[in-house]
């Protein structure tokens, strides 16, 4: 696993201008690092002909112009502005999809990968020994620096969950630092879930042939200027990943999320049901229109912070909008479920299985008219 017993080779010719590898760096917020992290891979990499892809997602702070500045000064930076964007594993594909070079690398903005192993990852992926070179934290030699012991928990039970769920052998396949050829990418570009922060680890599951990897230790260090990105959704994106690339194969995770959801919505429904009707002594019709319509709003408030995180409604007129078309499905999709298994009921099927069928059937359409009327993606 080190690199210690490869030769020094001298870098492949490339016809000058060509780049032969490119540097896709994702940025949010990362102005004031992005010189000094140019300075540093021109000194890594004296000898190669590296082009770097900053792909920003229109920071507040003018990544993107300090971006084109210093490609009017050296035209081996590039930059690709997304409007209305969010997401790093994203950004890296979509900056990944603009290289023309053989090779690609991966690596954070704000200088706490170590520049200095791209130039020993390079001629790894030169001679064929491996298609992908993660630099890694957490094989001999490698470390994470200083975090703290909440944020070094995290990510180690993150990382077994990634290596179990997934079934590679990387120790650090949570790795945002890495060099890939880039046939591999263009294999897999129509597989990968594009999901949140773990652009490796999706790279390696969704591949069409396993990928054969190598790790390099490194330090992870700290942080230049700015502020990490990292925060609850991040955790979250994690898991829908996960469940993308293991179940996500059978059912769309979205269904599924929503299918939970719907079933905490039954508890709610009862609860609220036995309040107005036992305790607040309401008559049946109207506890059970009331009980109806908590379940609803609440499905909807889940399904809105959960399952649509990444497509959320907001605002109240967003939020009225959303959730009269939620329950006007809803209620057609109730309809439909009542109607369905009454008309196999008095079919001869067996209750239990009529009833089932009409969850189903109702569950379905709520799911597919919801995803196109309330959360359309805009
Ligand atoms: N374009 C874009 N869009 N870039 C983003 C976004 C986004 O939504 N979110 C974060 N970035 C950029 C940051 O500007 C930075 O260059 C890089 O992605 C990593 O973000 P950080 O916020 O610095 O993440 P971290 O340091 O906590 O975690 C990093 O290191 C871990 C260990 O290697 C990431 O690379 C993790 O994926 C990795 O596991
Ligand atoms: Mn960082």
């Amino acid at each position: 696993m080190s690199d210690a017993s490869l030769p020094n080779l001298p870098p492949a010719p490339t016809r000058s201008g060509t780049p032969l590898l490119s540097i896709v760096v994702p940025t949010f917020n990362e102005r004031d690092n992005l010189a000094e992290l140019v300075r540093r891979i021109g000194q890594a990499l004296p000898d190669t002909a590296w082009e770097m892809i900053v792909v920003d997602d229109d920071s507040p702070d003018g990544t993107a112009a300090a971006a084109r500045a210093l490609a009017q000064g050296d035209p081996r930076v590039r930059c690709l502005q997304r409007i209305g964007r969010r997401g790093l594993s994203s950004a890296c594909i979509e900056g990944m999809m603009a290289s023309a070079a053989p090779y690609i690398a991966v690596m954070d903005a704000d200088l706490q990968h170590d520049e200095r192993l791209l130039g020993k990852m390079l001629p790894v992926l030169q001679h064929g020994e491996a298609d992908v070179v993660v630099g890694s934290r957490y094989v001999d030699g490698g470390g994470i620096g200083d975090w703290d012991a909440g944020r070094a928990r995290a990510s180690r039970v993150a990382t077994r969950l990634g290596q179990m769920a997934l079934r590679v052998r990387l120790s650090d396949p949570m790795s945002g630092f890495f060099m890939v050829k880039a046939d591999a990418v263009h294999d897999t570009v129509r597989a990968l879930s594009g999901i949140g922060f773990k652009i490796l680890l999706d790279l390696l599951a969704s591949s069409p042939r396993p990928l054969r990897c190598r790790e390099m230790p490194y330090e992870f260090r700290r942080r230049a200027a700015g502020e990490s990105k990292l925060d609850g959704r991040v955790a979250w994106d994690f898991l829908m990943l996960l469940a993308d690339k293991t179940v996500g194969r059978f059912v769309p995770v979205r269904f599924l999320m929503f299918g939970v959801v719907g079933t905490l919505g039954i508890v709610v429904h009862l609860v609220v049901l036995a309040l107005m009707f036992q305790v607040g002594d309401l008559p049946f019709v109207w506890a059970q229109t009331g009980a109806t319509l908590s379940a609803m709003t609440f499905n909807f408030a889940v399904n809105n912070a959960l399952t649509y995180r990444d497509q959320r409604l907001r605002g109240a007129l967003q939020l009225a909008r959303g959730w009269f078309t939620f329950v006007a499905a809803c209620s057609v999709g109730a309809a439909a479920n009542v109607g369905i298994a009454n008309y196999l009921f008095e079919h001869d099927t067996f209750w239990v299985l009529s009833a089932m069928a009409g969850v189903a059937v109702g569950a379905v359409w709520n799911y597919a008219v919801t995803s196109v009327y309330t959360w359309r993606a805009r």
